[in-house]
């Protein structure tokens, strides 16, 4: 890799904290390794000295495996900890686990969370470079990297004035608040739609239009970020049934038709068929749920190695 530019942050805790400069040094790294991880040869040296913890206490399956193939198509050394086979149920704490996995030697930890602001901490007491790999509701910022440069990458061009919706559960999704100050930060015209129940009641305040209606909030959106219920994180009802949010807040392919342009559909996953988009939709040819996971390799590579030259 080439290049002089450094980020202003030597830890990815969210995007509230990064500059639209260090998101496009993001962007323009990513878009090499793109290129990268497209060759017969898909690794580089990088990271050969680095070695990398991956601490996750909250199931994943997309961020975990995307950083573990990133660090490894960098050339890092990883070691991977999932709290339930470790010593976290024998009532080891946060600060404990993560300054004994240090000890071993370790540069670096990508760490998934379910305490807002967990990164933020450890960051705080010690001195490996932290990327939040999503904390709790509060932000997940390679996720809204990779959605951003997804979006950037399919119009050719960059979000300055374009119309990004975020539909679902905004309350409890740290991907809609990430996303939110990512695309503000490139320019992007952003509103979130769902249910009242569901949108945190203060949101406007960050310079989002709030909407409760589906056909009219995608008529306007050049984009549709489709978010899940988050269930598990929800510890009263805020809707009637899953079947009432379908009807109302579903999208799905017969809406997408009956618009009078295309919108351009992303998922952040994981996706609940049926529920917040039907098949025919997910699966649709103005879908890019899968180019999504594929960019999110090569950001992460940029996120890894941009943090490791501030070692
Ligand atoms: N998008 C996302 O964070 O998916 P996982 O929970 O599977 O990592």
């Amino acid at each position: 890799m080439s290049g002089t530019q450094q980020l202003s942050t030597k830890h990815l805790l969210g995007i509230k904290n990064l500059t639209a400069a260090d998101i496009r040094l993001i962007f323009d790294t990513a878009k090499e390794f793109k290129e990268v991880i497209n060759r017969p040869i898909k690794k580089v040296p990088s990271l050969r000295d680095i070695t990398v913890a991956n601490l996750f206490f909250e199931s994943s399956t997309r961020t975990r495996v995307s950083f573990e193939l990133a660090e490894k198509r960098l050339s890092a050394d990883t070691v991977n900890f999932s709290a339930s086979t470790s010593s976290v149920g024998k009532g080891e704490t946060l600060l404990d686990t993560v300054n004994n996995i240090l000890a071993m030697k370790v540069d670096m930890v990508v760490m998934r969370h379910p305490a807002p602001g967990a990164p933020h901490f450890l960051a705080n007491h010690i001195d490996a470079n932290i990327i939040n790999a999503g904390d709790g509701t509060h932000e997940h910022p390679t996720q809204a990297l990779l959605d951003a440069y997804s979006m950037e990458e399919y119009f050719g061009e960059s979000l300055e004035g374009k119309k990004v919706a975020i539909f679902g559960d905004i309350l409890h999704s740290r991907v809609a608040l990430s996303n939110i100050f990512c695309l503000q930060k490139l320019g992007a015209e952003v509103t979130v739609c769902g249910p009242p129940t569901l949108i945190p009641q203060h949101i406007g305040a960050l310079g989002v239009g709030v909407s409760h209606d589906v056909r009219k909030t995608l008529q306007w959106c050049d984009v549709a970020n489709v978010l899940r219920i988050q269930l598990e994180r929800q510890d009263i009802k805020y809707f009637p049934s899953l079947r009432e949010y379908t009807l109302y807040y579903g999208i799905n392919k017969a809406l997408l038709d009956s618009l009078d342009k295309p919108v351009l559909i992303m998922h952040p996953g994981p996706i609940n068929r049926g529920v917040e988009i039907d098949s025919d939709a997910a699966d649709s040819s103005h879908s890019i749920i899968l180019q999504q996971v594929e960019n999110g390799v090569a950001v992460r590579m940029a996120v890894l190695y941009l943090l490791a030259a501030l070692k």
